[in-house]
């Protein structure tokens, strides 16, 4: 019986650890030919050759998509090495917290640098190969906080307000394209990023990076009519988090 991803390419942004791991496990084992990229080498080697070795196809691309060449370039590689894209998971991302009053400018433009641009320019790199093939889909890991906010996160979560923007807008445009653009919107996952955002959580009561694989396979998993705009999952609890 054929996978649901077979024959399909699919490019994960910050696939060495965390929940980009997670999804893009989750893709090699539905079939799809996975490119796990981000800037730590050994990272995303070491999922690669784990999806390989578990009867699954993957390259590790190293990227920094905050440098604008170097995501031209990594997409330029993925036409000449796969031919093509169908699934693209902007997921790669980075926290920067602290009280507005103090908040160094430096700081401010690196999670603008990566969260922001890097994930247009993703975006953008993506709809250039998706528009000639007339169908793809583009899954943007936003966050909780690209709806609500928190203190000591002013900067994070601007970035993720812009995120959604960044969905919404290009939902609209893609679609004539037969290409789909949906945001997932987590609350508190169990990764490294979590530890340095919220140091007061117990981080055995947050998700699991595979709740989120899980809804991005959810996404995959429609049919070609269906459209999601986003998807808000939280950790279950009645208390806000
Ligand atoms: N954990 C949570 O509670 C939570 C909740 C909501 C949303 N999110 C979002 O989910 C995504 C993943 O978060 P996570 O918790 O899994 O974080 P994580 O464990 O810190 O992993 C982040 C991944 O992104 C990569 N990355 C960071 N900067 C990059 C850059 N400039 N270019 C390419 N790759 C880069 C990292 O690899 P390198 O450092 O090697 O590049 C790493 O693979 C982020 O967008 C985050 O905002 C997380």
């Amino acid at each position: 019986m054929s996978k649901q991803l077979e024959g399909q390419v699919a490019l994960v942004t910050g696939a060495g650890r965390g929940i980009g791991q997670a999804i893009a496990r989750a893709l090699g084992a539905a079939g799809a030919h996975v490119v796990a990229a981000a800037r730590s080498k050994r990272e995303i080697e070491a999922v690669a050759r784990e999806i390989v070795a578990a009867g699954g196809q993957a390259l590790g691309l190293p990227l920094d998509i905050a440098q604008e060449d170097q995501v031209s370039a990594a997409f330029a590689q993925v036409r000449e090495r796969l031919g093509r894209l169908d699934v693209l998971v902007n997921n790669a991302g980075i926290g920067r917290f602290g009280p507005v009053v103090d908040f160094a400018s430096a700081e401010l433009k690196q999670v603008t640098a990566v969260n922001l641009l890097g994930t247009f320019w993703c975006c953008q790199q993506a709809m250039r190969l998706m528009i000639p093939q007339r169908r793809g889909y583009i899954i943007n890991i936003s966050s909780v906080v690209g709806f609500k906010g928190y203190p000591n996160q002013a900067a994070y979560t601007a970035t993720k307000h812009a995120v959604m923007g960044l969905t919404k807008s290009l939902a609209v445009e893609a679609q004539p394209h037969g290409i789909r653009v949906s945001a997932i919107l987590p609350g508190g996952v169990d990764t490294s990023m979590v530890g340095d955002a919220r140091p007061d959580l117990d981080r055995s009561i947050l998700m699991r990076p595979e709740d989120i694989a899980q809804t991005v396979m959810f996404l995959l998993s429609l049919s070609e009519k269906a459209a999601v705009d986003e998807i808000y999952i939280r950790r279950r609890t009645s208390q806000p988090f």
